[in-house]
């Protein structure tokens, strides 16, 4: 969304907004916003921000099992700015890279060293519930607990994360992340860049507030989620790569608590869409902007093959006053004469007339009503003691989330399933080219009602959805599903 649609959006809804006596809040929410944008002004115009591309991207070590500790540790996110903060290893945020082949085992050892409740999620890929990191199943400080199962799933760019009930959305804005590459046969074939052509891009906006990590949310931040001032990509602000001429892969993520980006390139270099969340598309995709919402994935080709030496080119925020993110600079020279394959992989569509049944899901934003409970799904916050539904396994239903009448967007994610995007009602009106392939969260936007179609499979137990703007999860916009 663009900045002045935004403002529109919340001076119009002011009204509306306004009901519950809120005047204070308000004009907080307006302050903070002019605020911001004058910072975004001044980073676009003059570049004459801290670091300025000085710093080389960091590439998180890759590992197909072993262990992984959560514990505090200092980090440097840019040269001005070192912070205690959380990550897997020492010296640094986030994780290493988890590869593995479909049909592996996953086999993660790990260890909570940081002195609160947390255990891992990984997200996208479906384990037995008992595996699957349950908002309960905490692994309390000083034990370890061993995550064993196999994986099942399409070639795709997955991730890991905490999540502890309540701990959730600090335990990542501090640090705590990791990307996770399935790979298959079907992939393999495609000979699709590798190596050091192949670059993992997290992504997540941080705010240093008296030059720490210290996660603090105020009632804005609450209702809109937490929108750092500047954004880190795999753990640093404003990183370079030393790029060739060729085409590079980027399995980007989406890291952030609640920020949306709208990514896209330089002097509106166009790219390739190839997956998305779980995997492969049919087909590529030719974009020159791409909207990705907090959680989800793009794999994306670009071809660097026809710039000269020397070019540089910045991966920008179009959401943002064309924000720079990242600059690649191309200074070495690649013989590389790579095509995009016509047919990526294959996706069977489900079948509507497969659902045996319809669940409707109204996401509602009742605090700004004066409620104590801002963000609610179907009227109900996160109770651990209730299931809000059950689902028989080995069955296919459809699931509507209708945020017609909302004023915020919410990105939602189910556990335990991939599932296919059926329509956008209200809104954009359409689906996007990444939900053409199999998804694990979507963006429903204010205004939007979006309908998936979901194949649940036959592992029981209870899994979790939610919206995964982590400040609305961690507000209780959260509920619980069993499969019977
Ligand atoms: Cu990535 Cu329940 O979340
Ligand atoms: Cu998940
Ligand atoms: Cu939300």
């Amino acid at each position: 969304m663009k900045r002045g649609v935004f403002l529109n959006r919340l001076i119009y809804g002011l009204p509306h907004l306004m009901i519950g006596g809120q005047l204070l809040l308000h004009s907080s929410c307006r302050k903070d916003l002019m605020v911001r944008e004058n910072d975004d002004h001044n980073t676009s115009s003059n570049n004459s921000t801290v670091d300025e591309f000085k710093t080389p991207l960091n590439i998180p070590k890759v590992i197909n099992g072993g262990n992984l500790n959560a514990q505090y540790t200092s980090a440097n996110l840019s040269s001005e700015f070192s912070t205690r903060a959380l990550g897997y290893d020492q010296g640094g945020i986030l994780g290493p890279t988890l590869s593995l082949e479909k049909g592996e085992m996953l086999n993660i050892q790990f260890t909570n060293q940081m002195g609160e409740n947390s255990n891992i999620h990984w997200h996208g890929l479906t384990p037995p519930a008992n595996m699957d990191g349950h908002p309960e199943d905490i692994i309390a400080s000083g034990q370890s607990f061993r995550y064993l199962f196999k994986v099942d799933n399409r070639a795709g760019t997955y991730w890991y994360h905490p999540h502890p009930v309540h701990h959730t959305a600090s335990q990542v804005y501090k640090g705590l992340a990791g990307m996770i590459y399935v790979r298959d046969s079907i992939e393999k074939e495609l000979n699709l860049p590798s190596g050091d052509r192949e670059i993992p891009l997290i992504i997540q906006d941080k705010k240093a507030i008296d030059n720490s990590l210290e996660y603090s949310v105020n009632q804005h931040e609450v209702i809109w989620g937490l929108m750092g001032d500047f954004v880190c990509i795999n753990g640093v602000h404003q990183p370079f790569l030393s790029a060739g001429t060729s085409t590079y892969r980027l399995r980007i993520l989406n890291g952030s608590n609640a920020r949306t980006y709208d990514l896209g390139f330089s002097n509106d270099l166009p790219f390739h869409l190839i997956g998305s969340d779980c995997g492969l598309l049919e087909q590529s995709h030719a974009l020159n902007a791409l909207t990705i919402g907090p959680a989800e994935r793009a794999d994306i080709l670009v071809d660097f093959s026809k710039q000269n030496m020397n070019t540089t080119v910045f991966l920008i925020d179009k959401n943002n006053y064309d924000r720079k993110l990242m600059k690649f600079v191309i200074e070495k020279e690649h013989n590389d004469n790579f095509e995009i394959p016509n047919q990526l992989s294959t996706i069977d569509k489900l079948n509507p007339e497969s659902a045996s049944k319809t669940r409707r899901f109204t996401l509602s934003d009742h605090g700004m009503m004066g409620r104590n409970q801002v963000h609610e799904i179907n009227g109900k916050s996160y109770d651990k003691y209730r299931i809000d539904e059950v689902v028989k396994s080995n069955t296919t239903e459809i699931w509507e989330f209708d945020n017609t009448n909302g004023v915020v967007d919410h990105p939602m994610h189910l556990h335990g399933v991939q599932f296919q995007i059926l329509e956008r009602i209200g809104g954009r009106n359409q689906l996007t080219p990444s939900e053409t392939a199999y998804k694990d969260t979507f963006l429903v936007r204010a205004g939007e009602k979006v309908k998936i179609i979901i194949p649940f499979g036959s592992d029981k137990g209870k899994y979790v959805f939610h919206c995964h703007n982590l400040e609305h999860e961690n507000n209780g916009m959260m509920l619980q599903y069993e499969i019977t």
